[in-house]
């Protein structure tokens, strides 16, 4: 099954700077909790307690966000403020947390192969923890969602969503057949296409269940758009070899890697979550 769950957050969030210059964007707060925490939430949510993390230089907080502040601890015990720290102990104490450096930033794919010794040979999850991904009230996450899939098909499956036209030069873009209502079997995938040669409306977002003969063909996978080596290009090779699901996911997405996006969810983790608490 799914047991490890991988983040690739070595990228400059250079779209926040300054706020990010000595601080990883993962680490940015909605509202009261870094948005790396809410990535990390919903892997535990379906079943995966081992995390492996892709960092790089500057990206120490996320380190020191999973390990245990005895001085803090300390210094709040019996103040009544310990409940703060209640959902991160719960998640250090409960959980593994795994740590390697991409030293070049040679893109996604590249990120998610320096991850290939923390992950083994199993399939495994990436959460992208800039794209927020909130479930409707009650239902599963969204990871929970693809996991339930994967135990059916057994074949790598990425998360997409619907996005306007002039959108489509931010993401990975899908062509498919429809499997049944929300799910498809991608026959073609095009990173960062203009409007005019994208073969959907269908972007693939920062959720992905991989199985993990896609490390060998990232290996061997040449940089693509931008000069770096896609997690696109090697996902359509298995596409053309086996099959890779694409899955309309249930749920909200935030692009919290943009700042509209950022502050959008902000605002609603804060008027239906923090608030409804
Ligand atoms: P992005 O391009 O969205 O992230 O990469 P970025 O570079 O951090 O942000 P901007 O564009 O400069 O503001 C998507 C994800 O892939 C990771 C990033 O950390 C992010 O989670 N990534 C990307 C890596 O870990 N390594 C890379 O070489 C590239």
């Amino acid at each position: 099954m799914i047991t490890k769950c991988l983040f690739p957050v070595a990228g400059y969030g250079t779209r926040f700077l300054p706020a990010t210059k000595a601080m990883p964007k993962e680490i940015l707060p909605v509202v009261n909790k870094p948005l790396v925490q809410y990535g990390v939430e919903e892997a535990v949510e379906a079943g995966i307690h081992q995390f492996g993390f892709v960092t790089g230089r500057g990206k120490r907080a996320i380190e020191d966000h999973f390990d245990i502040s005895y001085e803090l601890e300390h210094q709040i015990q019996g103040t009544g403020k310990e409940d703060r720290l209640a959902s991160i102990s719960d998640l250090i104490n409960n959980n593994t947390f795994a740590f390697t450096r991409q030293n070049q930033m040679k893109g996604l794919g590249h990120a998610i192969l320096t991850g290939r010794n923390l992950v083994g040979d199993s399939a495994f999850a990436v959460i992208l923890a800039d794209d927020l991904c909130l479930p409707e009230p009650g239902e599963p996450g969204v990871l929970a969602q693809m996991v339930a899939l994967y135990k059916q098909f057994r074949c790598s499956i990425v998360a997409i969503e619907e996005v306007p036209a002039d959108e489509t030069h931010k993401y990975g873009v899908i062509a498919g057949e429809t499997m049944k209502d929300g799910l498809y079997r991608i026959t073609d995938m095009v990173e960062k296409p203009a409007p005019e040669d994208a073969p959907s409306n269908l972007a693939i977002i920062g959720r992905y269940l991989l199985t993990p003969d896609i490390f060998d063909i990232l290996a061997r996978t040449e940089p693509g758009k931008n000069g770096e080596v896609q997690i696109t290009d090697a996902l359509l090779e298995q596409a053309k070899n086996g099959c890779v699901l694409a899955y309309q996911f249930k749920g909200r997405r935030f692009d919290c890697g943009s700042i509209d996006g950022f502050v959008e969810a902000t605002n609603y983790v804060y008027e239906n979550i923090y608030k409804a608490d």
